[in-house]
């Protein structure tokens, strides 16, 4: 279908058709919802065998009775699991509770307000503290920057992950840009993996920036592959190292999509000078994480080949949900510009951009025909996409055959706003 080439009388029989369609959908009352990027309920019970798995035994290998206080940087087992996930040495893993957003928003305090080199680093002492954010992005990250007044400025994301030489130049020219987020794998939302020019060009990123600058790079999807050999990612840490920036990186993961989402743990990677520092403030908020659980995710996941081997069983859950988006997209606009997306090998989402201006339109057609979408702009920071152009499809939740429905509504809704729109 291409709108441009069609007269107006064509364009208002086929108006007119979609609306039919539109109509009959309506009729049918459903209620889908593509907006959770969360587990579904089949894949949280992949790991139901954490809740006994103790047989009351507390104690980890080292001797520690986990059910006590203590521990601030987690058990040994765990850090040897997210030093593996993340390639990085084991001392520069902190092991921490259920969330990485937590550990992302304790990072942020302490950069904003102690400093990670003593109290004159803090950004709180500068006039104005902005941040990189590659759109579109995470909506959680974005409310943490507005939670501090920090001043989110757009990055555009390519298919290699943000663009390069829009961020060198900002990060070059603006000194008071003192972070950037970054979810370099199956990125949330686009999907994508960022290239290695990307990853190194990032991790450099402290040497033309200005003083205090850090990289949040949340590696919340590292091991959420849907196909069997997927692209791979370079490793931040390593590369910082080379380059003489590694006290920038602030590297996070948790098990949140691998186990179970409300109770996993999450890891904080960074170097052995950043991490004391970080403990320092921690101590004052706790004694210590939950151990215990900690040490069920040990006996679950006791090594990499066993995490690999939990991750195919979310695949074969999660590929079919994808590949049900994908083909509905490619045989409605495969050979048209009504609208683009990537095809991500793994992660949670997909991302589509409608033609400038529809996003809006088409998540209120959606929303009104039974389709639940993530609100236009979500993905962007303080909710306003400039184009009004990107929907996020989260497909893990539904059924397949909610998917199906789901998507044929969704379509239905982006033929129509399009066409609607070349009539007005
Ligand atoms: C990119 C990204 N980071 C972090 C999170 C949340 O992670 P956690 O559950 O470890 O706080 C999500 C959840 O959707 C996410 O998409």
């Amino acid at each position: 279908m291409n709108i441009q080439s069609l007269s107006t009388e064509q364009l208002q029989s086929l108006e007119q058709e979609l609306t039919a369609e539109y109509k009959s959908f309506q009729a049918q009352d459903l209620k889908l919802d593509l907006t959770r990027g969360k587990p579904s309920s089949e894949q949280l019970s992949l790991s139901d065998s954490l809740d006994g798995i103790l047989t009351g035994n507390y104690k980890n290998e080292d001797g520690t009775d986990t059910r006590n206080y203590g521990g601030i940087d987690g058990i040994i087992e765990m850090k040897r699991l997210g030093a593996a996930v993340l390639g990085v040495e084991q001392n520069e893993i902190l092991v921490g509770g259920n969330a990485s957003l937590t550990l992302m928003y304790q990072c942020v305090l302490q950069a904003y307000l102690f400093g990670f080199d003593g109290p004159d680093s803090a950004w709180n002492k500068e006039e104005k503290v902005k941040f990189a954010c590659p759109v579109p992005g995470y909506d959680r990250h974005f409310s943490i920057c507005e939670a501090f007044g920090i001043e989110m400025v757009n990055v555009p994301m390519t298919d290699t992950g943000p663009d390069i030489e829009a961020l060198t130049d900002l990060v070059k020219s603006d000194p008071s840009v003192k972070g950037i987020w970054c979810v370099p794998k199956y990125s949330n939302p686009t999907g994508i993996i960022y290239s290695d020019e990307t990853v190194a060009a990032i991790a450099g990123l402290a040497n033309i920036a200005g003083p205090n600058f850090k990289v949040f790079w949340d590696n919340a999807y590292i091991v959420h592959d849907l196909v069997a050999n997927p692209g791979t990612l370079a490793n931040v840490m390593a590369s910082a190292k080379e380059q003489g920036t590694q006290d920038s990186i602030l590297q996070f993961c948790s098990t949140s999509k691998i186990t179970h989402a409300g109770a996993g743990v999450a890891f904080l990677n960074a170097t052995e000078k950043n991490l004391a520092t970080f403990k320092k403030s921690l101590g004052i908020a706790t004694i210590g994480p939950d151990k215990i659980n900690q040490l069920r995710h040990a006996i679950l996941l006791p090594n990499m080949d066993a995490l690999a081997a939990h991750m195919r069983k979310h695949a074969e859950i999660l590929k079919p949900r994808f590949d049900l988006v994908l083909s509905a997209l490619q045989e409605a606009f495969g050979d048209n510009d009504l609208g683009s997306w990537e095809s991500p090998e793994g992660g949670y989402f997909i991302s589509f951009d409608t033609q400038p201006g529809l996003a809006k339109e088409v998540v209120s057609l959606a929303g009104q025909a039974g389709v639940k979408l993530t609100p236009a702009g979500a993905t962007f920071p303080y909710g306003e996409d400039p184009n009004d152009q990107n929907i996020r499809i989260a497909p893990s939740v539904p059924t397949l055959q909610e998917v199906e429905s789901a998507m044929q509504i969704f379509v239905n809704c982006v033929k129509l706003a399009t066409v609607r729109k070349a009539l007005a």
